[in-house]
């Protein structure tokens, strides 16, 4: 047998205790997967005192030293956040080392520069644990369907917040409540900001749709919306739709259909209605699941445990083993393939359809003023339904549900609505993904 690979582990939090214990406990056939043994030379932490358990002469607080010392080969970065990690992710690509990596918030933002620094070395980048934890979908984005082409990847990037959702869904609590119930349960942090603002989905759908659409996207090009301000009225209103709501990271490559003019991408987070009858409203709980549609392969999806130390360092462990084995055979794996540099589509501009209940004065010509607005804009209504009376006397309430137009006609439609006096109040307003299906409790084709 070769020579060992010699790792270095940085940080050793809620993935990084996992991957050690993967390591030590999978040592035999770790080695004859790859051919050599994996060995872990080094652990790099703040606070060793916290780490006493490990064995003697592994840790160390000198992160830096440890990155670039003579006895490593592999740097395996379960830290977080965008500084150190990049320094010290750059400085180990720069001088040859292999990268493991699960921080999404650091590929999102910086991905880019990393990349290069890979290529210009020869060096491995793998993160598979970046996005959806334990599920296989980064490398099946980037290798299997390397011959495919991808037109939209869709899906429930974020635990914290499916549990959120999934909780308002099946027992109509309100979003504090499940928040609550969340986070006495562990699946929402102390301070949930980047969950449930967000900005955790924004960033891995920054990454699936670099991969999916061969072109550099970060988290700042990525349109975001978190679930804070989704109620139960709005569950309630999108079960009478046949829908749930999801916070759903939606990424796709959109025709601009005049010759010559290339293609954008739209990569976005927001809560949607979905149909009940999509794969993805099934997802329950704390799972994700990725929804990839592509020319060639069609509709294909992924499920699994998106979160949590061991399902996150399987992903880890199979980088390990891929980059280990890709050491032993003297080569390397894809590089990163940013080749289709397609623009970014401003979320103004992309088409989507919006759910709107509203109050309204219960009269005659209401309606024609009401339709009038959406014509204005360029808005097609698919279907209006008034649905018994509204809160006060005299008053009715409307569902409408529109075709899709873009999304800053119809933002400019509600707002101007909003303005009428003839309108009550606005109950709710929430897109409508219809994801390939049919939403179809008011006769709604997609
Ligand atoms: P933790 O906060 O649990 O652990 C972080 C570790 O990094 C700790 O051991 C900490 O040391 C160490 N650390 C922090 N700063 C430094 C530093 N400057 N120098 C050396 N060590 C440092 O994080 P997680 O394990 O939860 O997450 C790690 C990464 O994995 C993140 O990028 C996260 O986004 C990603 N990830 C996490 C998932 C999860 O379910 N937790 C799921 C998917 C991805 P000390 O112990 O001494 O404080
Ligand atoms: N906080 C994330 C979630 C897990 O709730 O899914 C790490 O990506």
């Amino acid at each position: 047998m070769t020579k060992s690979v010699r790792v270095a582990l940085l940080g050793c939090g809620t993935v990084g205790r996992q991957v050690v214990r993967l390591i030590d406990e999978q040592a035999d056939e770790l080695a004859a997967r790859v051919g050599a043994p994996v060995e872990l030379v080094g652990v790099a932490v703040r606070r060793p005192h916290k780490h006493a358990d490990l064995r003697p002469g592994l840790l160390t607080t000198d992160v830096a030293g440890l990155v670039v010392r003579d006895d490593v080969d592999v740097v395996v970065e379960v830290i977080g956040g965008i500084e150190p990690a990049r320094s010290l992710l750059l400085d180990a690509l720069k001088t040859g080392r292999s990268v493991v990596t699960a921080n999404k918030t650091l590929l999102a933002e910086d991905g880019g520069t990393l990349a290069e620094a890979a290529d210009a070395s020869g060096a491995d980048l793998y993160f598979e644990a970046a996005v959806g934890g334990a599920i296989p979908l980064l490398r099946p984005l980037r290798e299997s369907m390397a011959g495919d082409r991808i037109t939209r990847v869709s899906g429930i990037v974020n635990g914290t917040t499916n549990f959120i959702l999934s909780a308002m869904d099946s027992s109509g609590a309100g979003y504090g409540d499940a928040l609550e119930e969340a986070t006495r349960l562990g699946y929402a942090e102390a301070d949930p900001g980047a969950d449930v603002d967000g900005y955790d989905a924004a960033s891995k759908a920054a990454i699936l749709a670099s991969l999916a659409f061969h072109t550099r996207v970060r988290a700042s090009d990525v349109h975001c919306e978190g679930i804070r301000s989704v109620t139960s009225r709005d569950m309630a209103a999108a079960a009478t739709l046949g829908c749930t709501i999801k916070l759903l990271a939606i990424c796709e490559q959109i025709p601009d259909g005049r010759p010559g003019v290339p293609d954008a991408v739209s990569a976005r987070v927001y809560p949607a209605m979905i149909p009940r009858s999509h794969p993805l409203a099934a997802v329950d709980g704390a799972f994700n699941a990725v929804f990839v549609e592509a020319e060639a392969a069609g509709q294909l999806m992924f499920y699994g445990q998106g979160a949590g130390g061991a399902p996150t360092a399987s992903a880890v462990l199979g980088d390990l083993v891929a980059v280990a084995r890709n050491r032993v055979a003297g080569g390397r794996g894809p590089r990163e393939s940013a080749y289709a540099s397609l623009p970014i589509q401003p979320m103004g501009e992309t088409p989507t359809r919006y759910h709107i209940s509203l109050e309204v004065a219960d009269r005659a010509g209401v309606l024609a003023t009401i339709a009038g607005q959406f014509a204005g804009h360029g808005v097609s209504i698919a279907a209006v339904r008034q649905q018994g009376d509204g809160a006060a006397a005299g008053d009715a309430r409307l569902i409408i549900v529109t075709h899709r137009a873009p999304d800053a006609a119809l933002a400019a439609t509600v707002e101007d609505l909003a303005e009428l006096d003839i309108v009550r109040g606005i109950d709710s307003v929430l897109r409508v993904e219809d994801l390939g299906r049919t939403v179809s409790a008011l006769g709604v084709a997609g």
